[in-house]
């Protein structure tokens, strides 16, 4: 018997073929309502899909395709508590930290609701004494300043929601340290005054070497100026491990718990939190966590075909898997959505970056793509040229806000027409008759035009899609952050992989941590391969 999911992409594959001519300057001007058959909303947030390579039909069989492996099911499973992180046993309910709504989420039977609130009514009443002042440095003084010492998820979520929501920032200034590099502490402390700064030590596991590193300096840091006793009073964590926490030093009314069925890349509506709290306040905080339920609900009840996290997933299983498209670049004509793309850069390619499936067989097709971007404007004089004239073809999401948090001349308005005029000049494009009427009109030799007008042709037909919302604000920001998520999800269900571990962040630690007296000089690199003993050898001679 053929496997449904096997007969679905056989389907689209032979539909891709006779979707991959069509041009969408043609599709548009043949279907005056493409525009209303090819987007879909919520409330205010519009995803324009539109400027896609797609025909109504092929959302038709890749919707098929996501009931042929079963998206309903598993979003059920997810939702339910099951343990669908196999290689780790574990349940995966960061849908559950967002539940402003108090429903009932169970994890092997046990309600985790209440927990929840509990660690969250904790982070809300430590936040509130930060920001009011009432929670001290050791020398009475208020904290001014809070650092964030954690790396990747423990890093990439806050730091990314803190510049987003920098408008509500109404408490202390907010510095995150994630790299192990010296620099990124040192310039960081360069600025502060310890007696008036928090460090929050956030790691999941209370393991990982940078984060380890980074907060002992940190902890020199305040013992040196301040004291050895004063490194309570300047100390908080945020962990899974509550024992490696107190290990450290750190008292256990200043640990804030979490759960192992939180993945780090999906932690920032944890405790992981914690610092956007203090900045912007727990009741901006609960109303990012609202916007994340608001997702939530959709995407579990909104049929497949008007789901955006599932129609996203689509698009980007379309491209990767039937038009052979190998990156997606996030481009938020949204400054303060400055590190959404690095955030779903972890989100997208730790969860997805998978070569086996779920039962360990090799992968039958490509994973996930790379995903990178910056924002618009800045990335129109920059990379914009390989977008839209290079050999290969990326996908893009635009994000785009309707209101600006500043009245400032007609700076948004110029924004805006910019994302529009991006996403229309990839798909338009501009053809050989139009450069060579162009140059003619302003009077160009023949011969002049014959030999430029190639290079200023563009083939167009390039794929965008535009997400556009009201405002930047934390309830905005939260529904975004989902969308992706659960568009994360559904791939990975279709491509059959566990998108929730990382096994493939191990053998470079692994490594790192053998070369490290070998880097130090403790040890000799005689047994590693060439490259690398050559490596040493020639990084300790210029060291001296
Ligand atoms: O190395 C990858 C990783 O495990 C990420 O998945 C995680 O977000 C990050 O390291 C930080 O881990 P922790 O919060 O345990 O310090």
């Amino acid at each position: 018997m053929t496997d449904p999911v096997e007969a679905a992409f056989a389907e689209l594959a032979t539909h891709a073929e006779a979707v991959e001519p069509l041009h969408m300057r043609d599709l548009f001007a043949v279907d005056a309502n493409r525009f209303e058959r090819l987007s879909a909303r919520l409330d205010d947030l519009l995803v324009d899909y539109s400027k896609n390579r797609i025909v109504p039909a092929t959302m038709d069989l890749l919707v098929a395709l996501a009931r042929a492996a079963g998206v309903e099911a598993w979003r059920e499973r997810m939702f339910s508590g099951e343990a669908i992180n196999g290689t780790e046993a574990r349940a995966v309910l960061h849908v559950a930290l967002r539940n402003t709504a108090k429903r009932a989420f169970t994890v092997g039977g046990q309600d985790v609701t209440l927990d929840v609130h509990a660690v969250l009514a904790r982070c809300r009443a430590f936040a509130d004494g930060v920001r009011s002042g009432q929670v001290k440095g050791a020398t009475d003084k208020p904290f001014t300043d809070v650092i964030n010492i954690g790396i990747g998820g423990s890093d990439l979520g806050p730091a990314m929601v803190n510049i987003a929501l920098a408008p509500y920032n109404d408490g202390p200034r907010i510095h995150y340290v994630s790299n192990v590099d010296g620099a990124h502490i040192h310039d960081t402390l360069a600025r502060l005054d310890p007696a008036t700064t928090l460090v929050i030590v956030a790691s999941k596991t209370f393991t990982t070497l940078e984060t380890m590193t980074n907060a002992a300096s940190a902890r020199a840091w305040i013992a040196e100026a301040l004291g050895e006793d004063a490194v309570p009073r300047h100390f908080a964590a945020i962990s899974t491990a509550i024992p490696k926490v107190k290990a450290f030093g750190i008292e256990e009314h200043r640990a804030f718990g979490f759960w192992d069925w939180v993945g780090g890349r999906y932690s920032v509506w944890s405790a992981i939190g914690l610092p956007v709290m203090i900045g912007i306040g727990p009741d901006r905080f609960e109303e990012f966590l609202a916007g994340g339920q608001a997702m939530d609900d959709h995407f579990r009840t909104a049929p497949l075909e008007q789901n955006l996290p599932v129609i996203l997933a689509l698009i980007g299983v379309w491209y990767r898997n039937l038009l052979g498209f190998p990156t997606q670049a996030i481009l938020p004509y949204d400054q303060r959505l400055a590190r959404f793309p690095a955030h779903l850069q972890q989100l997208d390619m730790e969860s997805n970056g998978k070569r086996v499936r779920k039962d360990g067989r090799l992968v039958a097709r490509p994973t996930g793509p790379v995903v990178w971007g910056e924002p618009g404007t800045n990335g129109q004089h920059a990379f914009y040229q390989l977008i839209h004239q290079g050999t290969d073809i990326v996908p893009v999401d635009f994000l785009v806000a309707a209101e600006p948090h500043e009245t400032l001349g007609d700076h948004h308005a110029k924004l805006v027409a910019n994302a529009f005029a991006q996403a229309e000049a990839l798909m338009r494009g501009k053809t050989a008759d139009e450069v060579r009427a162009e140059l003619e009109a302003a009077g160009m030799a023949p011969d002049a035009i014959d030999a430029l007008a190639p290079h200023k042709v563009f083939p167009g037909n390039r794929p965008s899609t535009t997400i556009l919302y009201r405002k930047l604000d934390p309830f905005t920001l939260g529904r975004l952050l989902a969308m992706y998520e659960h568009k994360v999800f559904v791939e990975g269900v279709i491509w059959d992989i566990n998108s929730f571990d990382q096994w493939g962040v191990e053998l470079g630690k692994q490594l790192a941590s053998e070369l490290l007296p070998i880097v130090k000089g403790e040890a000799e690199p005689d047994a590693r391969d060439g490259s690398t003993a050559g490596l040493v050898r020639h990084f300790r001679a210029l060291k001296g």
